[in-house]
């Protein structure tokens, strides 16, 4: 399965649902990140703005994987997406367009504007889907996300499921940029509560208390995850021209 992760705005969660979300989700699938040019300030922001030709061995590369997340960095979406007007047909090397999108009125509007451009390139709506991200506990999802839903009722260019949602939680910040499996986060079988006893100085025991938090955030992330991905129902795309029948591929860790 090749999913693209999109979305003209930045910071509302392409990152962490291409690592956190997808990946753990899709066996033997990789990400490729089209950076952000905020993704290191040094960087001279060109080397990150895909161009034709690195975008010609993108297409290259997507039809020798079967399974692959690509995240598309905020600055990178306006370029991407002229270029797959430019390639015509190119939008069908991939068989889902994520969307992430958060509560925050300028980012809905990007959302908005994000779903209609994929609509003109001639993305179907079944191949598109919506993750409601930082998500507030306790929030009418309806209300909070009314601009998009308002949209996408009057324009059906996404397959809608306000359980595609996600939470806010700092365990995404805590491990942001460490590689770290947030099921084996939850998973880890160390007995802090003993270490942190045993423990003779301070720093150490601070570390332990760290690491206990952490799991512990992990182990209530991971269920909402993972009815995240159920929701977004991704084998269910019968659209896709080169679709084969998957079996049991895409599935939720347990
Ligand atoms: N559900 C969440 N709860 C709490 N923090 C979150 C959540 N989702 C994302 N974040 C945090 O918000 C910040 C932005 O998220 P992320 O990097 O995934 O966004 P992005 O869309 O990839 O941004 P960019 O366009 O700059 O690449 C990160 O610090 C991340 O840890
Ligand atoms: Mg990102």
């Amino acid at each position: 399965m090749k999913i693209a992760v999109i979305n003209f705005s930045g910071n509302v969660g392409k990152t962490t649902v291409a690592r956190h979300l997808l990946l753990p989700r899709m066996p033997g699938a990789r990400v490729i990140s089209i950076e952000s040019i905020n993704a290191d300030q040094d960087q001279d922001p060109q080397e990150h703005v895909i161009r034709g030709r690195q975008f010609a061995e993108l297409q290259e590369y997507l039809q020798v994987v079967e399974d692959v997340v690509v995240d598309i960095g905020a600055s990178n979406v306006e370029e991407l997406l002229a270029l797959m007007r430019r390639y015509r047909g190119s939008h069908e090397d991939f068989d889902y367009f994520i969307v992430p999108t958060v509560p925050a009125g300028k980012q809905q509007q990007d959302t908005i504007a994000t779903l209609a451009e994929l609509s003109r390139i001639g993305i179907l709506s079944e191949k598109v889907r919506i993750v409601f991200n930082m998500v507030e506990d306790g929030s009418d999802i309806q209300r909070v996300f009314d601009p998009v839903l308002a949209f996408v009722s009057s324009s059906p260019v996404a397959r809608i499921s306000l359980e595609c949602r996600l939470g806010s939680n700092e365990i995404y910040g805590r491990i942001n940029g460490s590689g770290a499996d947030l099921s084996a986060l939850a998973t880890d079988p160390a007995d802090y509560k003993a270490l942190i006893a045993a423990a003779t100085d301070s720093t150490e025991r601070l570390a332990l208390a760290q690491r206990l938090a952490t799991r512990r955030l992990a182990s209530g992330v991971v269920p909402e995850l993972n009815a995240c991905f159920v929701a977004l129902r991704l084998n269910e795309n019968a659209s896709a021209p080169e679709a084969k029948p998957k079996q049991t591929r895409a599935r939720a860790v347990p």
